[in-house]
């Protein structure tokens, strides 16, 4: 069986790369031992509907889920079947608009949206008016460009997201006349609302809050979506949970044991995440401002350069983002081609202010071809003390699953 020998080699390599190097990758983050067993129980090999003999624990596990994230997030209803950030995107975009019509949301490319294929489900994107300078939306401007448009969906938020958009301003200012839906795609910065770090999109107005839970949301790979709106609520659930009356749409089965793994993320997030998220953006200051400090082109340093996990650093085009991502890889810090850096997975395994300076300083001196060599022993040193996720329970050995 070579091939298999081959097959666990490329799995332990990976693990191998993963286990030394420090991950800067502002999309992803790290779960707690908890979380992963819940990923590796019984409920991994299970369906969830009712249909399904031996699924009346599982019924109680989804409850719950929807429970803990109410009462995270402060909010009247939740969906947790989605597999993905991006079902939920589809699914707002299914549920809230008809073919041809218009949606407004940031343009990808260099304003860093999200690049979703509009043309393919036959809506058509109209970008919001933007500031490169400021990193976000420009309130007048775009409110001008929807009363023309006649968007019927806006959706805030973007994959580049070092600032919060100005969600309460745009919609207080609109004359509802034109009935509009406001969905906020939370993916990024997830973590940091349910810490009370970033803006409530809920609270200002938004009339959805959709997001991934593994990037600033330190769970499982997956979607959430929540409202305060119960018809809302109930149309996205028929797009999103099994109806075996009206036949399935986007789901079928929601993967039991990612939404085991969702509820006990959430609870660490009851517990720690105001304390987690806290601790992000002061990591993220310190990152930026260490960047700076050694002669790296951090952008916004007149908006004070980031108010989340992200921090951004000028790059002229792709390629020299991807020249920098390799370097820096080879030397242990790993993160992505757009020059977009995330201190998510560093706070979540402990780090703070101190031993961000050093990354910061270790990334600048490979920016600028400088002496590495001493790079592998500071690596090491620091994934050595910061080995385990913090802001989460121990309670590991209660496990029988
Ligand atoms: C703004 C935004 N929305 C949605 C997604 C999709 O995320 P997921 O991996 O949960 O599908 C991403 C992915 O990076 C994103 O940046």
């Amino acid at each position: 069986m070579t091939e298999l020998t081959d097959f666990i080699s490329l799995m332990n390599e990976h693990s191998r790369l993963r286990r030394t190097s420090i991950n800067l990758i502002a999309s992803e983050n790290h779960t707690s031992p908890l979380v992963r067993a819940a990923l590796s129980s019984d409920l991994g090999h299970r369906y969830s509907a009712d249909f399904y003999g031996g699924t009346k624990f599982i019924q109680q596990v989804i409850q719950k889920a929807e429970t803990y994230l109410r009462e995270l997030f402060n909010v009247d209803y939740s969906i947790v079947t989605s597999l993905s950030g991006h079902l939920c995107d589809i699914a707002v975009i299914l549920g809230f608009t008809k073919p041809n019509d218009k949606v407004m949301s940031v343009a990808p490319g260099n304003a860093g949206g999200y690049p979703f294929d509009f043309t393919f489900f036959n809506r058509k994107q109209i970008p919001f008016s933007f500031s490169m300078e400021k990193m976000n939306i420009l309130v007048e401007e775009s409110i001008k460009k929807i009363k023309k448009q006649n968007p019927k969906l806006v959706l805030f938020g973007s994959s580049f997201f070092p600032f919060a958009h100005p969600v309460k301003e745009l919609i207080d200012s609109l004359d509802q006349q034109k009935k509009i839906e406001f969905a906020y795609d939370g993916s990024h910065v997830l973590g940091l609302i349910a810490g009370k770090q970033f803006q409530d999109p809920l609270k200002e107005g938004a009339d959805i809050l959709l997001g991934s839970t593994h990037k600033s949301f330190p769970g499982p790979q997956g979607g959430i979506l929540l409202t305060n709106n119960f018809e809302k609520y109930e149309l996205l659930s028929s797009i999103l949970e099994l109806d075996l009356e009206k036949g399935i749409r986007l789901i079928d089965n929601p993967h039991p044991n990612r939404i085991a793994a969702l509820a006990l993320a959430t609870l660490e997030l009851i517990e720690f995440g105001e304390e987690y998220a806290k601790q992000i953006v002061r990591n993220s200051k310190a990152l930026a401002k260490t960047l700076d400090k050694w002669g790296v082109p951090v952008c916004f340093k007149e908006h004070g350069f980031t108010e989340s996990h992200q921090v951004i650093i000028e790059t002229e085009n792709y390629e020299e983002g991807a020249v920098f991502k390799e370097k820096a890889e080879k030397h242990g810090l790993i993160i992505d081609s757009g020059g977009r850096i995330g201190t998510s997975e560093i706070t979540r395994m402990g780090m703070k202010e101190l031993e961000i300076k050093e990354i910061g300083e270790m990334l600048a001196g490979i920016y600028r071809n400088e002496d590495t060599s001493d790079y592998p022993r500071r690596i090491k040193d620091l994934i050595t003390l910061f080995n385990r996720p913090a802001y989460c329970f121990e309670r590991i050995e209660e496990i029988n699953w």
